[in-house]
């Protein structure tokens, strides 16, 4: 496994410059907002270069502590079966754990044959905790040396737009991942807010920063109700 912090593009094409504290520093540590670096890894459907990987679709990327392990078997299962799901949002899934790369087929060969479904996304394996260590999936009064539960959503342009962190006995929800995505592609799409709970179909919000008359322009007076001058719903 190898990363590269250097040659990222920017969304107009151009390349970034990172700060000079992010370059190459131990403490840099992806955050919302940031573009997620590149990195070659080996997984169980072959060698993976990130950016090839990831040019042009979302993705969905997780940690997980530890091959052959209860709960990682349920997480494993359950994105696998809920895989087209991901894809039918244009979505691509990663995992990553610090388990060798033989560990992961064979751990793939065990959940396939007892749930009943090809884990059809590629496994990483970083036994050294490169990624995942550049990555903070490393939090030793969680555990001194497996990942915790991390999952990243990152856009179309390599930017981080969500990051969960669960601890190591309790599995994370995938149907909250996915409800994350469509709540962020209704964000971008419509340029509104979205409000605690939401689910595709359900009232959304005008943003914070969206002035009435801008909100006018782009709904229609009338298609949206002020409750207080911070919260102000579209009707439709
Ligand atoms: C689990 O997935 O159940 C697990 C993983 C690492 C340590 C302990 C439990």
């Amino acid at each position: 496994m190898s990363i590269q912090f250097f040659g990222t593009l920017g969304r107009d094409g151009t390349r970034i410059r990172l700060p000079g504290n992010y370059r190459g520093s131990s403490r840099w540590t992806p955050h919302i907002g940031d573009v997620f670096p590149d990195f070659t890894a080996m997984t169980t459907h072959g060698p993976l270069d990130f950016r090839s990987f990831a040019q042009g679709q979302w993705v969905y990327l997780f940690s997980h502590p530890a091959a052959f392990t209860p709960v990682c078997t349920t997480e494993v299962a359950e994105v696998a079966r809920c895989v087209n799901a991901f894809e039918r949002r244009g979505v691509k899934v990663l995992s990553i754990s610090r388990d060798t790369l033989e560990q992961l087929e064979n751990w793939s060969n065990e959940i396939s044959d007892d749930f009943g479904h090809d884990i059809g996304f590629p496994m990483a394996a970083d036994p050294d905790g490169i990624l995942i260590r550049a990555c903070n999936m490393l939090h030793p009064g969680e555990h001194d040396s497996q990942p915790i539960r991390k999952s990243f959503i990152i856009d179309a342009e390599r930017r981080v737009r969500m990051i969960f962190e669960y601890p190591v006995q309790v599995g994370r929800s995938v149907e909250e991942s996915l409800r994350v995505i469509d709540a962020l592609r209704e964000s971008d799409r419509r340029n509104v807010a979205i409000p605690c709970e939401w689910r595709p179909g359900d009232p959304v919000l005008l943003p914070a920063e969206m002035r009435d008359a801008e909100a006018n322009l782009r709904f229609g007076s009338g298609s949206w109700t002020r409750m207080r001058s911070y919260l102000r719903v579209l009707n439709r």
